[in-house]
């Protein structure tokens, strides 16, 4: 593999929409709700920016670092900067890890597929709350419906992967993501305009700091990750496609703030109709999708914004999802001299397996636990909550402590023809504070304070 033959976005626009194809998706819209709901709104949503600007940021501009530097996947990064070393095994991490996203990310995905497949055949209009919550429940655990909308979803994907990065992702990326933005916002003046919306309102934007414990904060650094898809190298072999002119310090920024403002106008889509028809905000992984068809319900020709939005957000799931497919494939294709397009089918068949487990989970499977949590809930949790800031403290502490600061510098500085005001704050974030951070929310979190306190 010659880097020469790379492919690299063109411009600075396709860099920030193709970015931000990866990394808005599914994890603002549909699980950034879910999980605020679940721990209580507002001081989620305070511990979760805190947690994207102090932690995602550098960790984003580090794997932009790794990626650029190296030109090459995951783990052939790691070869190309610590020859020799097991350093690549931070890459082995990315590859597991996009896997095991793949096999939830891919149902959910699905679900966004069949609404949106609904929204043209039976009209949200006349349901009740109740029947709209009792129909999610019935596709979501049935057996046919959703793996069939799971293996569209693969398929769009291998056909995307296949045509390659620039014109696939690059290409849809810049029209949708900009789309997908003007009618989140334009569900939102609906949803605050609902009656009652103002609890909604509160509940999202007053934290209520007894709510945060040390799952809540795990949870946020977990969905900060995710959500900025860091930690486990998808970044690095995004940023291996980017110009030599990029700059990586703006991309990095400006991801980081959209990704807050998209996961916010979620928010407050979604808590002030949920309030206003008597949803639970802590109703889990269903929420945007037994809140939302009730927002529809209440507009002019509801079923037609149903259709768009659902098929925006299922773009922006699917790019998503290319992003992670694309760390799998270029990785076999890259270290075990697979052909791309062979490469791409054993990820997707792969994929097929391990989703159709994970959407079975939640119906037929359901008695099948593990740690107490189903199939979908457990890979969902392994991975954001544990392998993301795993990966990202490794990021930090590879480059923190094996990479010389020049040569960080003049990556970050595109060979010192841009400044980097606060490369030396931010050199002190990777090498010390993030790992420390990172490590002590984790152990905190296993219970490992718990345990030493209990010693004396
Ligand atoms: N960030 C994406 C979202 O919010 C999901 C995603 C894409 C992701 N690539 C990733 C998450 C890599 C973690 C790691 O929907």
């Amino acid at each position: 593999m010659t880097n020469t033959a790379r492919a690299t976005f063109g411009g600075k626009f396709g860099v920030l929409m193709a970015t931000l194809g990866t990394a808005v998706g599914l994890g603002n819209i549909w699980r950034f709700p879910y999980m605020c709901g679940a721990h209580g709104g507002g001081a989620f949503l305070l511990v979760f920016i805190l947690c994207i600007l102090f932690l995602g940021l550098p960790v984003m501009i580090t794997e932009f670092f790794i990626g650029r530097h190296s030109q090459r996947n995951v783990t052939g990064a790691f070869d190309v900067l610590a020859p020799g070393t097991r350093w690549n095994l931070i890459g082995y991490n990315g590859v597991i890890t996009s896997f095991l996203i793949l096999g939830f990310y891919t149902v959910v995905s699905g679900w966004t597929l069949e609404y949106m497949f609904q929204s043209v055949f039976y009209s949200f209009e006349h349901k009740t709350a109740v029947d709209i919550k009792a129909d999610f429940s019935a596709f979501s655990t049935d057996i046919v419906r959703p793996l069939f909308w799971t293996l569209m979803v693969v398929l769009i994907t291998q056909i995307v992967i296949m045509s390659g990065v620039k014109k696939g992702i690059e290409r849809s990326a810049k029209v949708l993501m900009p789309l997908l933005f003007v009618f989140l916002l334009l569900l939102a003046i609906r949803s605050v305009t609902l009656p009652n919306a103002s609890v909604g309102l509160r509940y999202l934007f007053e934290p209520d700091f007894s709510k945060i414990d040390s799952a809540a904060i795990l949870s946020a650094m977990g969905q900060a990750f995710f959500s900025l898809s860091i930690g486990m190298g998808c970044l690095i072999t995004f940023s291996s496609y980017f110009g030599k002119n990029t700059n990586m310090q703006e991309t990095a920024f400006q991801v980081n703030i959209i990704s807050i403002l998209v996961a916010i106008l979620a928010g407050v889509i979604i808590f002030p109709a949920a309030f206003s028809f008597g949803i639970q905000p802590t109703a889990g992984a269903e929420l945007v999708f037994i809140t939302l068809p009730n927002v529809f319900a209440q507009l002019p020709w509801g079923n037609l914004w149903a259709f768009f939005f659902y098929a925006l957000l299922a773009v922006a799931a699917i790019t998503s999802v290319i992003s992670l497919h694309e760390v799998v494939t270029l990785y076999l294709h890259e270290e075990h001299h697979i052909s791309r397009k062979k490469a791409a089918y054993y990820v997707s068949f792969a994929v097929v397996i391990l989703a159709s487990i994970s959407s079975l989970s939640l119906g037929y499977l359901k008695e099948y636990t593990l740690f107490g949590l189903t199939f979908f809930d457990f890979l969902d949790y392994i991975t954001a909550k544990i392998m993301l800031p795993l990966g990202g403290m490794m990021i930090c502490i590879f480059v923190g402590y094996r990479i010389e600061k020049r040569i960080l510098k003049a990556e970050l500085t595109n060979e010192g023809t841009i400044p980097f005001y606060f490369f030396n704050s931010y050199a002190f974030f990777v090498k010390y504070l993030a790992p420390v951070a990172i490590a002590l929310i984790l152990l905190y979190e296993i219970g490992v304070f718990k345990f030493l306190a209990g010693l004396f």
